[in-house]
């Protein structure tokens, strides 16, 4: 381990992953990241990056050493300038983070998400059915948009105001980087529904049955630090709407740029559930967030300054050539999905297999009543820090 001069054999660089240019178009920079090196480090933040595989995994699999509690973003939360609510749950590490976590997956098990399939399956029939009375569509804002906006708070069990929950998630992800543009105009959109959010959080009513509902009972007894439920019902409604948005926007952008999978798949199904993997691997809706470092984190042989950020390059490990052969091509055949778009170790995704339900029923839906899916246009992606979600997706439908 080189200790002496731990930036020595670090290169370090001028890129800036959050200029726009890199977010709207993000795989050049990627490639140049993963390349310099096993851990670089982004003078323009102070920080470190990691965008192999590998590393990736390191990281986030060593808590110990790369902490989660200063702040899943470039901010470290100690400075009281940057101080804020943190996550009940991404935020804190183990011992707490495996009590709240087992709770938590108690709360949302397999049997549960099973039991929403009938719904997501309902909902997704009655969508198609409306599309296939149409032509031209925006792919995001009709069909993706309302399909989790419909399906996900219904099986959260709340009822909840949607029409500004795009703009908390765009804020929510804009906060993981930097202080930027990006961040103080969604800043302000945030000032200017403070008051809607206020009230649509206070008001939310939990629907009896619903698993919103489990939470609090988990709290009621004890389970759960007193105050946490509501704090974590928020925390996946923050979590799980604009990531499920963004893969299953770019699942369409790929069926629509690739019609003989279309094709493949109206003729046989059992391809299906790998789209979404697929799409998050190739376009990681989390495209990058940060742990900190402690006293003794080492990456590849160097001992990392203490007390640092470093970032999470999601998006460039699933894209790394070492680890995926043709790292570009869309590819639903590969064995098992691998990638690390739903995290890996102790925070992975809580709710993959939520987001896995709501793409294969949504797919199956528009696969049984959609004979083919063009585009009619330029895919236009939406300029936030650390999320890669389309903002428009023109789409030509021919129906059965
Ligand atoms: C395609 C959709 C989704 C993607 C790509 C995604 C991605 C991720 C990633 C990368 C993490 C790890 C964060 C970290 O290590 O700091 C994570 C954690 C988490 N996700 Fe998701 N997510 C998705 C959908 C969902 C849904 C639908 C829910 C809610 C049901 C959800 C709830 C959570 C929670 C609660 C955590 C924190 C887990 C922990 O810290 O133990 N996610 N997600």
């Amino acid at each position: 381990v080189n200790t002496e001069s731990p930036l020595l054999s670090v290169p370090e660089l001028d890129a800036d992953p959050f200029a726009v240019e890199n977010i709207l178009a993000p795989h050049a920079l990627q490639t140049e990241l993963r390349e310099a090196g096993p851990l670089v480090f982004l003078k323009r933040y102070g920080a470190y990056a990691v965008a192999r595989d590998a590393e990736v995994r390191t990281v986030l699999q060593n808590w110990q050493s790369f902490t989660t509690v200063y702040g899943a973003g470039l901010a470290d939360v100690r400075d009281p300038a940057n101080w804020r609510e943190l996550s009940p749950i991404a935020e804190i590490d183990p011992p707490n983070h495996t009590q709240i976590r087992a709770v938590m997956q108690r709360i949302i098990s397999p049997a549960r998400i099973r039991s929403w399939r009938q719904d997501f399956e309902e909902q997704a029939r009655r969508l198609a059915a409306a599309l296939a009375q149409k032509t031209d569509v925006n792919g995001v804002k009709e069909i993706v948009e309302p399909y989790v906006l419909t399906v996900f708070p219904a099986a959260l069990g709340i009822e909840i105001g949607k029409e500004n929950l795009i703009a908390v998630g765009n804020h929510n992800f804009n906060s993981i980087g930097p202080r930027n543009e990006l961040f103080l105009k969604s800043q302000a959109v945030m000032d200017s529904i403070a008051e809607w959010y206020q009230a649509a959080v206070r008001g939310q009513t939990l629907i009896p049955g619903g698993f919103g509902q489990d939470i609090f009972a988990a709290e009621a007894a004890g389970h759960l630090p007193p105050g946490e439920a509501s704090r974590l019902l928020m925390t996946l409604l923050r979590g799980g709407v604009d990531t499920t948005i963004s893969g299953l926007g770019t699942a369409l952008r790929l069926l629509a740029q690739h019609p003989e999978v279309w094709r493949e798949l109206r003729n046989d199904r059992s391809r299906v559930k790998m789209v979404l993997d697929e799409a998050v691997r190739l376009e990681s809706p989390l495209q990058t967030y940060y742990r900190t470092t402690r006293p003794g984190a080492e990456i590849a042989g160097v001992a990392l300054k203490p007390d640092t950020k470093i970032q999470v390059l999601i998006g460039a490990a699933n894209r790394d050539p070492r680890r995926w052969s043709n790292p570009d091509r869309f590819d639903i055949a590969r064995p098992g999905p691998g990638h690390v778009a739903f995290g890996f170790g102790n925070h992975s995704c809580l709710g993959q297999m939520v987001a896995r339900l709501e793409a294969e029923c949504l797919l199956n839906a528009l696969l049984d009543s959609i004979r083919t899916l063009e585009l009619r246009g330029q895919p236009i992606y939406r300029p936030i820090n650390t999320l890669r979600t389309l903002d428009s997706l023109p789409l030509r439908l021919m129906a059965n």
